[in-house]
């Protein structure tokens, strides 16, 4: 798969040093202000009662910290994380595997738990809410069903996909954490942490203009960091200033806005080829020729967040400035006779 420089999910560049950036404690964690204020409390009595902390989800677009929330939980709890993903698991008896390997306090992080396929899934539900392993033993008539306890661990899922989970899987989660794009100040805030990790300078101006243009997304600045960085150190002094910023940011081809190639094809096509909409994001994807999942996961919601595009029953819309930003003349519709949907309907 080709691998962009906006795409949120992680790529194998980002691996080296995502972890020596990645904050080890929740003070030194920028931005989620309302995750960081629950999770405080709900770590603080936990340990002071000496229980586990109770099931977590998050949820939301790709790179804005699950992961690193879970290693901080795991920290703060004084007990190990392991991870995994709900593709990963394949049988019952792989997550029954790692169920049985934990000790307490553990911290059992799944990643992509929209995933999960069923059979797994039944198999967290004892797990998550007895702290117990349900086991079949033989066949037919003769199957006889033993429970093992399991040590109190606590199951962090992440997703980004909440619409996805089952009912019954969601409501086994105690504590619910949306995790929202960061503003442009903490964005700008872990860029010039990163700088300092990194021995990267920058300046202020140009700290901003690159948080700008990040997609709110952490990941992305950081990414976006380096390569300026080595714009600066070929084309300049090393060091990161606006000139050398926008310059760089031009090369890479990312706009005033954060957008890439694709989030322009994407509103192009609604206001060239659909007449400012509605459209549905599987026949957008299929006009543009990208997969529906990158659309929904990564696209969309920055789109409607930087609100170029909304959602209503029949299909995604343009609204003015997407026109404005593409250099259109605005489209006269009457958005009144559109119902918009809140997120949390679709
Ligand atoms: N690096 C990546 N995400 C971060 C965050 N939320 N706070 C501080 N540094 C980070």
């Amino acid at each position: 798969m080709e691998e962009r420089l906006l795409n949120a999910i992680n790529l194998t560049e980002d691996k080296d040093t995502e972890y020596s950036l990645r904050p080890q404690k929740i003070s030194e964690y920028i931005g989620q202000q309302k995750v960081k204020d629950k999770l405080e409390i709900f770590v603080e009595a936990a340990k002071k009662r000496k229980e586990a902390l109770d099931h977590v989800l998050f949820y939301g677009p790709p790179g804005l910290g699950k992961t690193t929330l879970a290693n901080i939980i795991a920290k703060e709890m004084g007990g190990n994380l392991k991870i995994t993903s709900g593709p990963a698991i394949e049988r019952a008896g792989d997550l029954a595997a790692i169920l049985t390997s934990l000790s307490p306090y553990d911290v059992l992080f799944i990643d992509e738990i929209h995933r999960l396929n069923r059979s797994v899934e039944e198999i967290l539900y004892p797990a998550m809410e007895d702290f117990a392993l349900d086991i079949v033993i033989g066949k037919g008539a003769s199957a006889k069903s033993i429970r093992l306890d399991l040590p109190k661990f606590t199951l962090i899922g992440a997703t980004t996909r909440v619409g996805l989970l089952t009912s019954p899987l969601r409501d086994r989660f105690g504590v619910m954490c949306p995790m929202e794009f960061y503003k442009d100040e903490e964005l700008k805030e872990i860029i010039v942490r990163s700088a300092s990790i990194l021995n990267i300078e920058i300046e202020d101006e140009a700290g901003y203009e690159v948080a700008r243009r990040s997609r709110g997304t952490p990941r992305i600045a950081n990414r976006l960091l380096k390569r300026v960085r080595d714009y600066s150190e070929v084309k300049g002094n090393g060091i990161i200033n606006i000139d050398s910023a926008v310059k760089a940011l031009e090369l890479l081809e990312v706009d005033k806005e954060g957008f890439d190639r694709i989030d322009n094809k994407i509103i192009e096509a609604i206001v060239d080829n659909f007449n400012g909409g509605p459209v549905g994001l599987e026949t957008l994807a299929y006009f543009i020729g990208e997969e529906f999942d990158t659309l929904d996961d990564v696209y969309e919601p920055y789109l409607l967040q930087k609100g170029f595009i909304i959602r209503t029953p029949r299909g995604r819309v343009a609204t003015d400035k997407a026109y404005k930003h593409l250099n259109r003349t605005i489209a006269k519709m009457d958005m009144k006779q559109c119902t918009v949907f809140d997120d949390d309907e679709i």
